[in-house]
């Protein structure tokens, strides 16, 4: 099992008051499974992307990537767990502007010490369609191919885990369904375990299951 999330809760504690962000939550996910989670606003998706993502740890509960249990991992640890086993995609598609489409795609592999990033980060690039752009920069690219850049800057390490926060929210409808085809097939082809916080109506046709959020809980799975 790729994600495997047992009973995990997150307590909040602001201004001396307790909010549960998460409340035993169990949900796994396998390779090339594509699982959406749904709900209002403020119910817990992000909360738990984090917890998925090792981004942040459950304060009841055990969250599981690749059998690691991710509160038991010192920092370098986790550092190595996120960087090889964890791909995120957001709402806002994040590419740094100062670089090229083909910089921001290499970047998590400069920062991991790799060398002789370049040949990988194009094939990325080539896996969403975008190696034709690899020499633009972010700004002279729709929000469409942006995000298909940040899917490629995600997918560079060959991740088992992308975890996507409303990744589709930023976009008119057209543009959204493309990218949810397009993570489908990540999940087919690549064989990972997508796992997507959305609000866009076709996700419940094109996803495995669907994870519905209430305050915290799960609330049904479809
Ligand atoms: N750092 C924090 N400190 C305190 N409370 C938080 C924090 N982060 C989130 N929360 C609370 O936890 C709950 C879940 O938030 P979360 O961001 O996971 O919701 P969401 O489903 O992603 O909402 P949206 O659809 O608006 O993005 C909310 O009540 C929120 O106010
Ligand atoms: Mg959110």
């Amino acid at each position: 099992m790729i994600l495997a999330m047992r009973k995990a809760g997150k307590e909040y504690i602001t201004d001396g008051s307790r909010v549960a962000a998460l409340r035993d939550v169990s949900l796994e996910a396998a390779a090339g499974e594509m699982i959406a989670v749904v709900g209002r606003s403020g119910c817990g998706k992000s909360t738990l992307l984090h917890l998925a993502g090792a981004m942040d740890f459950p304060t009841s509960g055990t969250v599981a990537i690749d059998g690691e249990i991710t509160s038991d991992l010192a920092d370098a640890a986790l550092t190595r767990l996120r960087r090889e086993k964890v791909g995120f995609v957001f709402q806002s598609f994040q590419l740094l502007n100062t670089l090229s489409v083909v910089e921001n795609v290499e970047l998590p592999l400069l920062l991991a010490g790799m060398s002789r990033t370049r040949d990988m980060a194009v094939e990325r690039l080539s896996w969403v369609e975008m190696d034709p752009y690899a020499s633009r920069m972010p700004w002279q690219l729709s929000g469409g191919q942006q995000q298909r850049v940040a899917i490629a800057r995600a997918l560079v390490a060959s991740p088992p885990l992308l975890l996507a926060d409303e990744p589709t929210g930023n976009l008119d409808n057209a543009t959204g369904d493309t990218i949810l085809a397009l993570l489908r097939r990540i999940a087919n082809e690549r064989g990972a375990a997508v796992l997507m916080a959305t609000h866009n109506q076709e996700a419940a046709a094109i996803a495995d299951r669907i994870v519905l959020l209430r305050d915290g809980a799960v609330a049904g799975i479809d």
